[in-house]
């Protein structure tokens, strides 16, 4: 039979643990010792059934007074790790703004990538597509085929990087203008495409030349398109890429596959501007690509995004656009 003693006993026993318990998992621990199923008083309080009857009330009010008082002892106990534990985690959890943080390298797109797209978006927002040809190109689509016969200055060494063997007539694209043949090859008419990429000429790199270089060109084959429409396109265009109050100059010029042809020029910030080449596209250019030039017309133009991003961002050195520091991108707003 359990004594009040040994009760008593067991009380201070809880409460010592209890009191010692440093965070809640050890307050947990004390609880199962000393209030859990198996704790002595658990135990006594189970015997109580098996006690003489004329003991059961005092024994039981003996018992629930040491299950009180260990139960109450646990609930302060707890009550106090708890605030314990949430300033613990506050401190360990605070986070430091001022701290610098550890900024990954993402990468961004080269300023001339930009111009590029710049330019594609405006004219596919006029209905236009976007082709692309190779930079390996086939000596008939960069010259014959655009009526640049074998004389023709621009095909000497001088201009075009041949690639060998000789004998396969493959050249490193020297302007976009081949990708209006393989567009014309492809496609009928009513054709309206902007053709960006890259081209290469055997030209020593310095302040205003690199031998690789990106042009884009644009092609509109259609029934009854006239000059007053390339005007129109391009002058649209120049007030795209120089502000509204850009004002453009034609000067008439000559390239074997436009005809009539001229250069435009863009006043900007006082000077003349060159903007690029464009024409008519050359009959002799439409039947080499089976177009009928009785019933279609065309116009062309062509430009260097280099030149025009010099220009517009007053760059002074072309090895700023091609050298690649990343502190030449950056001056343009590129995140990287
Ligand atoms: N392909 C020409 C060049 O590289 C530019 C051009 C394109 C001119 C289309 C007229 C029409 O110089």
């Amino acid at each position: 039979m359990v004594s009040e003693k040994a009760l008593d006993q067991w009380v201070v026993e809880a409460i010592t643990a209890i009191s010692r318990a440093n965070d809640l998992e050890e307050l947990k621990t004390a609880r199962l010792a000393h209030a859990g199923d198996k704790s002595p008083i658990a135990q006594a309080s189970r015997s109580l059934g098996t006690a003489p009857a004329e003991e059961r009330a005092r024994l039981g009010k003996m018992i629930g007074e040491a299950r009180a008082a260990v139960t109450a002892a646990l609930d302060s106990r707890r009550d106090v790790l708890e605030v314990l534990r949430d300033e613990k985690v506050l401190q360990e959890e605070v986070v430091d703004v001022t701290l610098p943080s550890a900024r990954g390298h993402k990468g961004g797109l080269h300023p001339l990538t930009l111009l590029k797209n710049e330019i594609c978006d405006f004219f596919i927002a006029q209905g236009y597509g976007v082709a692309e040809g190779p930079e390996l190109e086939a000596e008939w689509l960069n010259f014959d085929a655009l009526n640049m016969h074998v004389d023709h200055p621009a095909r000497t060494m001088q201009d075009t990087f041949f690639v060998e063997p000789l004998e396969a007539r493959l050249v490193l694209r020297t302007h976009t203008s081949p990708v209006q043949i393989r567009t014309m090859l492809e496609k009928k008419p009513p054709i309206y495409v902007i053709c960006p990429g890259r081209t290469y000429r055997a030209d020593e790199l310095d302040a205003t030349h690199t031998p690789v270089f990106a042009q884009v060109e644009g092609l509109v084959v259609d029934r009854g398109i006239t000059m007053a429409h390339l005007k129109g396109t391009l002058d649209l265009f120049a007030k795209e890429m120089f502000g509204e109050e850009a004002v453009t100059r034609w000067r008439p010029s000559f390239f074997p596959f436009t005809e009539p042809s001229a250069e435009v020029d863009v006043l900007f910030n006082g000077r003349w501007i060159e903007l690029g080449g464009c024409g008519m596209v050359n009959p002799k250019v439409l039947a080499a690509c089976g177009v009928d030039s009785n019933e279609y017309s065309g116009f062309a133009f062509g430009m260097g995004l280099e030149r025009t991003l010099m220009v517009r961002h007053g760059i002074t050195d072309m090895h700023d656009i091609v050298e690649g520091d990343i502190r030449f991108s950056r001056s343009f707003g590129v995140g990287l």
